[in-house]
C-alpha cells in the first residue's frame, strides 16, 4: 500500500516516468514497479499507459488529497474546531470508520476523507459511488451536549453549509431536495448521510458524511439510478479537490458549532432560498406506500411541509424519500 501510494504521487503529474526512474525513487525492482503497476489498474482503476523507452504515465493527472494544503487553506476559526484530519487511501466507507471509532478516542471535529470507498454508504440502503482519486468523501464526527436540541434539521443545515462552500469555489445555481441532496439543473451533485453514534438520551454524537463529485467519469457513473453531474462539468474546468475541502471543512465546521448553539432557526432562510422542491408536485416513498402531494417547503424544525387533500402535514426525514413527479 505505500509502494502503491509513493507510485501513485510520482505519476499524479500524467507525465511518463520510466521502470527505472521509479524502481530508484522506490527502492524497489522495475518488475516489483510493474507489479505495483497492475494494482493500480485493477484495483483503483486507473488508466495507466506504458510505452518503450519512456516509462509509464497515467493517462489523466490526478490532484490526490493533501491535509498540509487543506489545513492552510482553513479559515482560522475552522482551524481551531478541527480535531484531526485523516486522508485514507482506501476505506469501505468513511462514515463506518467513524462510527467504529471508540468515543472515547475519538474527538469532536475528527474528520476523515477517502481517496476511494469500496462500500460507499447512501440514503436507504443505497451504494455511494466511489472512484479514487476523482471526488470529495467525507465524515465528520460531530457532538451535541445539549439533550433538549432536536436533531433533525442537522442535514439542512450541512446542505447550506455546502452551498455556501461551493458558492466561494464559484459555483452558482445549486438547489437542495429536502432532506439532504444537492442538485444542479435538476442532477444529483451530492448526498449527506448523517448517522448517530451513542446512546438515546444522552449526550449525542453524530457522523456527517458527505459525498460530492468533482469528476465523475462515465464508467464509474454507470452504476449511478438516477441523473448526475459534477462539479468539473458545471465549471467547466478542473477545480481543486484540496481547495474544495478547505472550503467544505470552514463552512460545515463554523455550522456545526452554530446548529448546537442556536439549531436550525439561523439555516431556515437560506435554505428556503435553495428548496429545489417548493410548491412543486412530489411523490413521498414511505417504507410500505406512496403518497402523492406538493411540497410547501419546510417547517422550523426542518421537517418537510407536504400538502395532500387540502391539508398540509410536517414530514420527518427518516426512511422518506421524495421524487418529484
Ligand atoms: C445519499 O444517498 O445521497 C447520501 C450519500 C452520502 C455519501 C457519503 S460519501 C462519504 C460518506 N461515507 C459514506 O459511506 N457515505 C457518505
Amino acid at each position: 500500500m505505500v509502494a502503491e501510494y509513493t507510485l501513485l504521487e510520482l505519476l499524479s503529474d500524467g507525465h511518463f516516468h520510466s521502470g527505472t526512474e521509479l524502481g530508484e525513487k522506490l527502492g524497489i525492482s522495475r518488475t516489483a514497479i510493474w507489479k505495483h503497476i497492475k494494482v493500480l489498474e485493477t484495483d483503483y482503476a486507473l488508466d495507466v499507459q506504458a510505452v518503450q523507452g519512456k516509462g509509464y504515465r497515467l493517462t489523466k493527472a490526478i490532484e490526490l488529497l493533501d491535509e498540509q494544503k487543506i489545513v492552510a487553506g482553513l479559515v482560522e476559526s475552522a482551524k481551531a474546531l478541527l480535531a484531526v484530519l485523516e486522508i485514507k487511501t482506501v476505506l469501505d466507507s468513511t462514515n463506518h470508520f467513524l462510527m467504529q471509532q471508540d468515543l472515547e478516542q475519538c474527538g469532536i471535529g475528527q474528520v476523515v476523507l477517502a481517496e476511494m470507498q469500496t462500500a460507499g454508504r447512501g440514503r436507504r440502503g443505497k451504494i455511494w459511488v466511489s472512484p479514487f482519486a476523482q471526488n470529495i468523501y467525507l465524515s465528520l464526527l460531530w457532538g451535541f451536549d445539549n439533550v433538549s436540541l432536536n436533531l433533525s434539521g442537522v442535514s439542512l443545515a450541512v446542505g447550506v453549509a455546502v452551498v455556501n462552500a461551493l458558492k466561494k469555489m464559484g459555483v452558482d445555481g445549486l438547489t437542495l431536495k429536502w432532506p439532504n441532496d444537492i442538485y444542479w439543473q435538476g442532477r444529483k451533485l451530492g448526498g449527506i448521510l448523517l448517522e448517530l453514534k451513542g446512546e438515546a438520551g444522552g449526550p449525542c454524537t453524530m457522523v456527517v458524511g458527505l459525498g460530492l463529485n468533482v469528476n465523475m467519469s462515465r464508467q464509474a457513473a454507470s452504476d449511478i439510478d438516477q441523473a448526475w453531474i459534477d462539479l468539473n462539468t458545471i465549471c467547466h474546468q478542473p477545480l481543486s479537490r484540496n481547495r474544495l475541502v478547505s472550503e467544505l471543512l470552514s463552512e460545515l465546521l463554523a455550522a456545526m458549532q452554530l446548529y448546537a448553539q442556536q439549531g436550525l432557526k439561523p439555516f431556515i432562510a437560506q435554505w428556503q432560498q435553495s428548496d429545489m422542491l417548493k410548491d412543486k408536485p412530489v411523490t413521498l416513498l414511505l417504507p410500505q406506500q406512496q403518497r402523492t402531494g406538493v411540497a410547501r417547503g419546510i417547517d422550523e424544525q426542518g421537517a418537510l411541509l407536504f400538502e395532500s387533500e387540502g391539508k398540509i402535514e410536517s414530514v420527518y426525514a427518516g426512511e422518506v424519500s421524495l421524487r418529484l413527479r
